[in-house]
């Protein structure tokens, strides 16, 4: 069995999983795959995908389970995933981690740990209506928590910083009640097979990186 970090960051929208998916991407050595930035990429380069995924992403709905399990089988295969990898936004409904079994087992891996991070409603919307990212480099920022130096520029490349179009808030709404019948059954799915670590997603950036690395202990 491969070594390295083979793990899910499970959690509703704004609960910190791009933020700490950077982070253990760098401190493992492993990749993020982001299903959420690679359709919002293929959605601003218009590619096939992109269209027909923007619809479901606007109105806060799930893109259909067999382009975005496709888009990841792919992924998991190049270079950079090798040493490991931490899957954010994916798997998002029963069939794809179904799926994901599926793809691991192909490839002679198995997950090694999910991490659900728990966040509060009232935490979420606060999160979210702040978020703002970076067009150029994908930097996270929120205007209270961690505002940039310089209004709507990223402090790393200088690029425009924008709010997702799907942070309004009627989507949000949404997204949230997508999450709640949708993936929340993933945390029963992954406690089933033993591989839930459940992480408190409240507290500084630091404070919760802190707490993953302790839950991923033994993993790596
Ligand atoms: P996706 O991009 O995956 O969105 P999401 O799951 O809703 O998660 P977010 O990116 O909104 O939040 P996050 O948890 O990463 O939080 P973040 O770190 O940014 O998906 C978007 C859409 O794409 C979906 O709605 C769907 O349409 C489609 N899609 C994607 N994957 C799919 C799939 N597998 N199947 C089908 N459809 C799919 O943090 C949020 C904010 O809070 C930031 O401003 C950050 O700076 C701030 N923050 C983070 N941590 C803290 C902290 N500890 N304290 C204070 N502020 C903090």
């Amino acid at each position: 069995m491969a070594a390295g970090l083979r793990v899910v960051l499970l959690g509703p929208p704004g609960a910190g999983k791009g933020t700490q998916a950077k982070f253990l991407q760098e401190h493992y050595g492993a990749c993020q795959i982001s299903t959420g930035d690679i359709l919002r990429k293929a959605v601003a380069e218009q590619t096939p995908l992109g269209k027909e995924a923007s619809g479901y992403i606007n109105q806060g709905a799930l893109v259909p389970d067999d382009l975005i399990v496709n888009l990841v089988a792919e992924r998991l295969k190049e270079n950079d995933c090798a040493p490991g990898f931490i899957l954010d936004g994916f798997p998002r409904t029963i069939p794809q981690a179904q799926s994901l079994d599926e793809i691991l087992k192909k490839m002679g891996m198995v997950l090694n740990g999910v991490l659900a991070v728990q966040v509060p409603q009232k935490v979420i919307v606060e999160r979210l209506a702040g978020r703002r990212t970076c067009k150029g480099c994908g930097a996270l920022y929120h205007l209270a928590f961690d505002p940039p130096k310089a209004v709507a520029v990223c402090d790393r490349c200088g690029g425009e910083l924008v709010q997702r179009d799907d942070d309004r808030e009627e989507t949000i709404v949404a997204r949230l009640k997508v999450y709640d019948t949708q993936t929340a059954p993933l945390v029963d799915y992954y406690r089933e097979r033993n591989l839930l670590r459940s992480v408190d997603g409240v507290g500084t950036v630091d404070d919760i990186r802190n707490r993953i690395i302790q839950a991923l202990g033994d993993v790596k």
